[in-house]
């Protein structure tokens, strides 16, 4: 018998949806002691939030977060609001004793991440960060490749996250559609909402960052807001390019922009070490490139690894080897990982903490920016 895991779902949006169909597959194909409930959703307008948890099973219903949080039939509470939501909401759950699954990036800045590594600390609640590419089935595998050490020796990476969906300069700022355009409700732009990504796997891969130098644009200046009826000042970053040197000595590129015309999500990484490289790219996320410099001269070159055999990670629960899955199921992933975590005391990464010095980054990302120098990563 597996045991129930009651879940508070707050927000109904993308990552809503996304986290609602993990809670809902993970047991179909994983096997685990634990058991998501969808016991109640919640937001603001009640007819829309019903017709969301109708529409995927949730048993109930609330429109303020605080009763959600208040409820003692909520086990786990799941944020999936606009960012200058997740500290208040989560520093609350934590006081009342919840697990907290947040969405990324934790929080606007570093010292309001800060505020809620230290609630969940002292509360000693369960928490993880949803940075869910970690959970990529291809991403996973370069995990263990470089763990293993079979690219030696690390000395570049680079990674570039690129969309194309703002550059019409008609387009508004703020709103229930356009928050991440508002930097009050965003943080940042780019840096916060796709660097963020880039920079948690990176440190996963490549342990941290050490220093930065930075460049941020803002392309269209203003925009109306969409929530005062006036133009208003652009207050987040639309393209961000940085270099950093990592701890491990290795040196790196990270670009990240909304203006790559063309480009709807092409994240991509590349690892090049003393023996062997590795390249990923979420256009073709089940697939890892791989080069190794010490195979036979004749037969030497870059193999793409279609990665969907019962031995490579998370696949052996899907279907049979050569049949692939999707960008849905990191989430379903990290769930399985994070239920099993709950059953053997060994909490799934990222946790708060973890993911607080993701912000360390994003932080000294826009401070170097505006003071265009390198700066030291607080360590
Ligand atoms: N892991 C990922 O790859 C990934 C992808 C997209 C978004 N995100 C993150 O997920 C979070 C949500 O993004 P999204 O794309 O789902 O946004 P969205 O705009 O699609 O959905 C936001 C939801 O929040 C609800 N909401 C807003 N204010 C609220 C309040 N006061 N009380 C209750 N509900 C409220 C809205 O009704 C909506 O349902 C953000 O932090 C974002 O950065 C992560």
């Amino acid at each position: 018998m597996t045991k129930p895991l009651n879940v508070g779902m707050i927000g109904y949006g993308f990552m809503g949806r996304a986290h609602s169909n993990a809670y809902r597959k993970v047991n179909h194909f994983f096997d685990l002691e634990y058991r998501p409930v969808l016991k109640a959703a919640c937001a603001r307008s009640a007819d829309k939030v019903k017709a969301f948890a109708d529409k995927w099973g949730y048993e109930s219903i609330e429109t303020d977060w605080r009763k959600l949080i208040e409820r003692k039939d909520i086990d786990v509470v799941d944020i999936c609001v606009p960012n200058n939501l997740h500290a208040e909401i989560a520093i609350a759950a934590a006081e009342a004793g919840k697990m907290i699954l947040c969405e990324k990036p934790l929080a606007r800045t570093g010292p309001e991440a800060l505020r809620m590594v230290e609630a969940v600390e002292k509360s000693k609640v369960p928490n993880m960060v949803w940075y869910n590419y970690r959970r990529v089935p291809a991403v996973t595998l370069a995990k263990k490749i470089i763990d293993d050490g079979k690219l030696g020796r690390i000395f570049h990476y680079r990674s570039q996250f690129l969309q194309d969906w703002t550059i019409n300069p008609e387009l508004p700022q703020g709103g229930t559609a356009l928050w991440r355009l508002d930097v009050e409700a965003a943080g940042s732009g780019v840096t916060g909402d796709l660097l963020a990504h880039a920079i948690d796997l990176a440190m996963w891969l490549n342990g941290p960052i050490a220093e930065l130098n930075a460049m941020t644009e803002t392309f269209v200046k203003e925009r109306k807001h969409n929530l005062t009826g006036k133009v208003e000042k652009v207050g987040i970053d639309d393209a961000c390019a940085f270099l950093a040197r990592f701890q491990n000595g290795s040196l790196s590129l990270f670009e990240s922009t909304r203006y790559a015309r063309g480009h709807k999500a092409l994240f991509t990484f590349e690892i090049n070490g003393e023996h062997a490289s590795i390249a990923w790219d979420l256009h073709d996320l089940h697939r890892l490139q791989y080069f190794d410099h010490r195979d036979e001269g004749i037969v030497r070159g870059w193999r793409s690894i279609h990665v969907s055999d019962g031995d490579h990670p998370y696949m052996g629960n899907w279907w049979v080897p050569g049949l692939q899955i999707g960008y849905e199921h990191s989430f379903v992933h990290q769930v399985a990982d994070f239920l099993d975590g709950l059953a053997k005391g060994t909490l799934a990464q990222p946790d708060f903490r973890t993911a607080y010095h993701t912000q360390l980054v994003l932080d000294a990302i826009m401070a170097s920016a505006k003071e265009r120098s390198w700066k030291k990563v607080e360590a």
